[in-house]
């Protein structure tokens, strides 16, 4: 299993903050938010890792991670020029990925569960991550039944079929690479992950997993707060 933390996007909505750097190199309370979605991947058994980047703050990212020996994993980088959506990054890794499969991860999500069983065992088809929300709304929407298996996944719908958020975590088998190069622009011009997925339901083999622990998607002040706030008191105990 290959690993990728997606780590560019623009960061508009944390301005003025990421004029300094980039979102995912942004304190968490005590470690830069990357660290975070590493740490899930390291945990999770996978020690070859690309992450990839916007050119803007790369230098950064090379500072902070060097050649990932600090943590006993390789590190290598990919830059995305312009953010063209999150499935851009198997266009990207595809020469990395090689013949494996691949675990995906948000470089401003932070998770507390331990994916290592899903990680080890996946043998082929789609797993997705999904968290029950208040205002699910906001989200990819999951339907899936009592064996995981997805029924549906629609993006902000008005008329929300379940309560579960597509978080953001993947882990996809090989042809995800031939998927992605058949994937066209959506009318926000990116590469829809949802796609992505959707195309693993139709073939019958993409299935949801519940993230059990706190989920954060570290994208606005107040999540970020929120994620400082509640690792400073987990901390504590
Ligand atoms: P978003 O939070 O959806 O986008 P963003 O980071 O650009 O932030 P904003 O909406 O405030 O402008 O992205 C989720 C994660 O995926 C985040 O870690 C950035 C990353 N990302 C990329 O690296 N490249 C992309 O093309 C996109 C769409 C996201």
């Amino acid at each position: 299993m290959k690993g990728i933390i997606l780590a560019g996007g623009s960061g508009t909505r944390l301005m003025p903050l990421t004029k300094i750097t980039s979102k995912q190199l942004l304190p968490v309370y005590d470690k830069p938010m990357i660290f975070y979605p590493l740490e899930t991947l390291i945990q999770g058994g996978v020690k070859d890792i690309l992450v990839i980047i916007a050119p803007q703050y790369a230098g950064h990212f090379l500072n902070l991670l060097g050649s990932g020996q600090e943590w006993g994993v390789k590190i290598s980088y990919e830059i995305q020029d312009e953010p063209k959506g999150i499935a851009q990054s198997f266009l990207i890794a595809d020469t990395f990925i090689g013949d494996d499969d691949v675990a995906l991860i948000l470089g401003d999500n932070i998770y507390e569960d331990d994916f290592s069983s899903s990680i080890r065992s996946f043998e082929k088809g789609a797993q997705i991550f999904c968290k029950k929300v208040s205002d699910v709304q906001r989200f990819g929407v999951v339907e899936f039944d009592e064996n995981g298996q997805v029924l549906s996944i629609e993006e902000k719908p008005d008329a929300p079929k379940s309560d579960y958020a597509h978080t953001g975590l993947y882990i996809y088998d090989n042809s995800v690479i031939e998927k992605a190069r058949h994937l066209k622009p959506s009318a926000r011009g990116e590469l829809e992950i949802t796609e992505i997925s959707d195309q693993y339901r139709k073939e019958g083999t993409l299935k949801a997993n519940i993230v059990e622990g706190c989920w954060f998607d570290c994208g606005t002040h107040d999540s970020l707060l929120e994620a400082s706030n509640h690792i400073q008191k987990s901390k504590q105990i």
